[in-house]
Order: C-alpha cells, then structure tokens, then sequence
C-alpha cells in the first residue's frame, strides 16, 4: 500500500488527528492526584467514544487499555491500574484513535501539580526535541535528518534517547513504514521524506541513561537506572512546504467541537 496520501485520505487524517489532540488536551486536563490509572484511561475511553472514534491501541497485540498512561520511570506502554496519582508524577499520555478507518496518535508527558527543575527541564527538552525533528520533516530530506536533529538537541541539553522504541509512519494502522529513529545508526540508510507521507515523531527521552527494560507484564517499558523519562509526539504530514502537524485541534469537525 501507498505510503502517500491522497486528499480524500488526508481529509481524514486530519480529522482522527484533531480527535487525538482532543482527547489527549481533555485527558491532560482532568490528571489530578488521587486519580487512579485506571480512572484515567475510563475517562480517556468516555472521551475516544465521544468523538466518535474508537482506541486504536486496545487490543493492538492485546494491548489492554485504551491510551498508555507511563508514570516517572515508565517510558512508554505503560499499563494502567490502581496505581494513585501522586503530586509531582511525571504522566506520559499517549492517545491513538482510529476515525473512519485512520490513525491519529500523539503523546505529552504532565508534570501532576508542578514539578522540580530537573523534571521541567526533561518536559521542556523533550518538547523542543519534537518541534527540533518535525522542522526537519521536509520533502527531499531523509528519515535521518528527522532522527539526526531530535537525538542532537537532547544530547546536548544532557539527556539520552531511548534506542529501542521509534516513531513510525502512520495511516490506516498505527505502525507504518518508515522507522522514524531518535537516534543516528552509522552507515545505515533511511527512507526518503516524500509529499504526502504521513509519520509519527515521537522522541522518548531519559534523564540518566538510554537502557530501558520491560517489566513481566510484557508491556510496561521502564528506564534500567530508575530515573524519569518524557515523550512528546506528533503525527506530521511531509507537503512540498513546510510540515503541517495533523494532531491538533485546529481541524476538529465543527460537529465535535461543543462540550
Ligand atoms: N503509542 C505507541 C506509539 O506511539 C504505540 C502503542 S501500541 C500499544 O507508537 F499497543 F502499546 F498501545
Ligand atoms: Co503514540
Ligand atoms: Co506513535
């Protein structure tokens, strides 16, 4: 299948993009201490139906839940459950939803109620790094030139980025050719960006070292040396100009803006 989007298609994409930054800015919006895991992913999942999307992670490899809640050294595909949300947890949300048949996905880490320098100071990088990757995601230039720029930044501010997770392309499923990695690999190509193309950039970002680990319930990524991780995510669509980021809220219908 094409990895380049017809104008019908991007009709869409634009539409399941604006459904997840909705969702993700409705979500974010209700983390309060006290909060269970699981409560948040319920008011995630009242949010996806109510948009008139459905998950596009529940069930995905049997993905339990409905978006992934990762807290403090939980780096992605966190799990959620009955774990109370604390004052000064660092919560990843990451929210895919599948509208008319395509993906939005996008993710932002949440500092519950403030949180110390150095926390801020991840959040704060690892946002620049996403704006760092996507204004490089240009017709003519190369996957790399996406990795090379979100793995510079974070280095240079003193944080790492996590080798064995990457963003990808996105469309009618959440993962798509091509890997889009935070990180240079030496002496290996990578896909040319092309009009059309339609990828997720997602900069998964350590505070300490890049090793990360699964824990025993097969999803639940967490850094080896226990420090916090941040991850910030887009789905960017490549045009003959400049980048045009799908997830968010502009291009909500008008039908789904009320409430
Ligand atoms: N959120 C991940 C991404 O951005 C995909 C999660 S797959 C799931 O690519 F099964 F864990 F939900
Ligand atoms: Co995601
Ligand atoms: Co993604």
């Amino acid at each position: 299948m094409s990895l380049i989007k017809t104008e019908r298609e991007l009709g869409i994409m634009r539409a399941a993009g604006a459904i997840a930054a909705a969702v993700l800015e409705d979500v974010g919006a209700f983390v309060r201490p006290g909060l269970t895991t699981r409560e948040l992913d319920e008011f995630a999942a009242a949010r996806i139906r109510h948009y008139g999307a459905t998950s596009a992670f529940l069930g995905y490899r049997k993905y339990p839940c409905n978006i992934c809640i990762s807290v403090n050294d939980e780096v992605v595909h966190g799990l959620s459950g009955a774990r109370r949300i604390q004052f000064g947890d660092l919560i990843s949300l990451d929210v895919g939803v599948r509208y008319q048949g395509y993906i939005g996905d996008t993710a932002k880490t949440v500092a519950v109620g403030g949180c110390g320098l150095q926390a801020q100071k991840l959040i704060d990088v690892t946002t620049q790094a996403l704006y760092e990757g996507i204004s490089r995601a240009l017709s003519g230039n190369r996957v790399v030139d996406i990795s090379r720029a979100v793995q510079t930044y974070v280095e240079a501010n003193g944080f790492s980025v996590v080798r064995e997770f990457v963003g990808h392309g996105v469309g009618r499923t959440v993962h798509e050719e091509p890997q889009v990695p935070n990180f240079v690999e030496p002496g290996k190509n990578s896909a040319k960006l092309k009009a059309g193309m339609t990828i997720a950039i997602e900069p998964m970002v350590n505070a300490g070292s890049p090793a990360v680990k699964v824990l025993s319930d097969g999803w639940t990524v967490v850094t080896q040396d226990g420090m916090p991780s941040a991850h910030m995510e887009h789905t960017v669509l490549i045009t003959e100009s400049e980048p045009e980021i799908l997830t968010c809220l502009e291009n909500l219908p008008s039908s789904l803006r009320a409430r």
